[in-house]
């Protein structure tokens, strides 16, 4: 007879097979334990037919990868700790010494910041493109170009690209293309289906955002319609050691029912919120791509049939800075703070002359607003109570 504390760690009693229940079981694991040493020496952490160590994947985690790629369009799907995360195995899996990646001037900050700091490191050059000017990409891309990534509608400045002219002219020198498409969500377009034709080669989610949509949760996928491109990123995966926990993994499975809804809800808000916004005399520019007027309106049109509840507007540049921080700052509902598509309503103030330069650069002082869940009535109020009180 084993002691009782024996028996608690190697305990005989299985629960009966064949529960369901509307959200799927959450497994957990470093080990993941063999039924016998031949079951250990055949199995390979590179093919997913199968569990190896908690690293390389759980049914859980199996799971929201499948129901990415379906969310996303694509075959594919290979989960990390963070959006970044996802950005920087792909950068991974894909590029190496004497490379070149191009990356869209209004690109997430973070992944220029990877290209100029660590991949540079790494002997990987990197250029920025206009992304509103596709022929000018056609004639950067080289034979050393391995990668272009698009955004689309870019960070902050939020212009929306002809991402279809953009693939083509990356293309025209073999290069893959990845899109960063936390913005499109796998809801606004289908990142493998752009039209005519065109789709990308592989598509980046921060997760952290729609498919979580709580703001409690980091995590980022990256999706292909490939196989030989899927194991490359899953090769990255597993020797960078990105693995995601099975509670987070949870979460955003229990989001997913939902993404649609939440999408469209804040969609609507942030478009209403945003034209008003436009009305105010103060304001001198929205930039939302689905409000007539802003950079790429045309080809927000053409790709999209929704839009994320992420918007910036330019305030009067003859404004002081100071004024517009004390707009920010006296806001209520709207939170200070980095990251959109959660249920509270968020604001953050750029210095936009420091992050843009040539082309790309706009006058005025930019405000970025991420619409949550709470009734857009009470937003607008918000708004309007800052507005009176910071500049009268
Ligand atoms: C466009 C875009 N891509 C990637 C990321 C990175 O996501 P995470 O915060 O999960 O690292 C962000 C985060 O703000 C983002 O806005």
């Amino acid at each position: 007879m084993p002691d009782k504390l024996t028996t608690l760690i190697h305990h005989p009693y299985r629960p009966p097979a064949g529960f369901e229940a509307p959200m799927p079981a959450v497994h957990k694991a470093s080990t993941v334990i063999f039924k016998d040493v031949a079951a250990l020496r055949a199995r390979s952490w590179k093919s997913r037919a199968g569990y190896t160590y908690g690293l390389h994947g759980t049914p859980t985690t199996f799971m929201l990868e499948e129901r990415i790629a379906t969310l996303e369009g694509g075959r594919y799907c290979v989960l990390a700790p963070s959006g970044l995360a996802a950005i920087t195995m792909l950068n991974c899996a894909l590029l190496k010494a004497g490379d070149e990646v191009l990356l869209p001037a209004n690109v997430y900050g973070p992944s220029r910041e990877q290209a100029r700091t660590l991949l540079a490191g790494f002997g990987i050059t990197h250029r920025l493109y206009n992304p509103m000017d596709a022929d000018a990409l056609a004639a950067m891309v080289g034979v050393q170009t391995k990668l272009v990534w698009v955004e689309a509608p870019g960070s902050v400045t939020m212009e929306f690209p002809d991402l279809r002219s953009l693939v083509r002219s990356a293309r025209s020198a073999g290069a893959l293309v990845a899109l960063d498409n936390t913005w499109g969500a796998g809801i606004a377009f289908n990142a493998f289906d752009l039209g005519d034709g065109v789709a990308v080669d592989l598509s980046v989610q921060a997760l952290t955002k729609y498919p979580s949509g709580g703001g409690d949760v980091l995590m980022g996928s990256v999706v292909t319609r490939d196989e030989a491109l899927h194991h490359r990123v899953l090769h990255a995966h597993g020797l960078l050691g990105v693995a995601v926990a099975g509670n987070d993994a949870e979460l955003v499975l229990r989001s997913l029912p939902t993404i649609r809804v939440r999408y469209e809800a804040q969609d609507r808000s942030a478009r209403a919120l945003a034209a008003w916004l436009g009305t105010q005399p103060r304001v001198s520019r929205v930039l939302h791509p689905a409000i007539e007027g802003a950079p790429g309106h045309a080809h927000w049109a053409s790709h999209c049939g929704a839009a994320a509840g992420l918007f910036s507007v330019l305030f009067d540049a003859a404004l002081p800075a100071e004024r517009v921080d004390a707009f920010v700052d006296a806001l209520e509902l709207f939170r200070i703070g980095y990251s959109w598509a959660g249920p509270v309503s968020l604001v953050v103030p750029y210095d936009l002359g420091s992050m843009r330069s040539g082309a790309g650069r706009m006058p005025g002082h930019l405000v970025r607003f991420s619409i949550g869940l709470e009734a857009t009535a009470d937003l607008q109020a918000d708004l309007a109570t800052a507005l009176k009180l910071a500049f009268g």
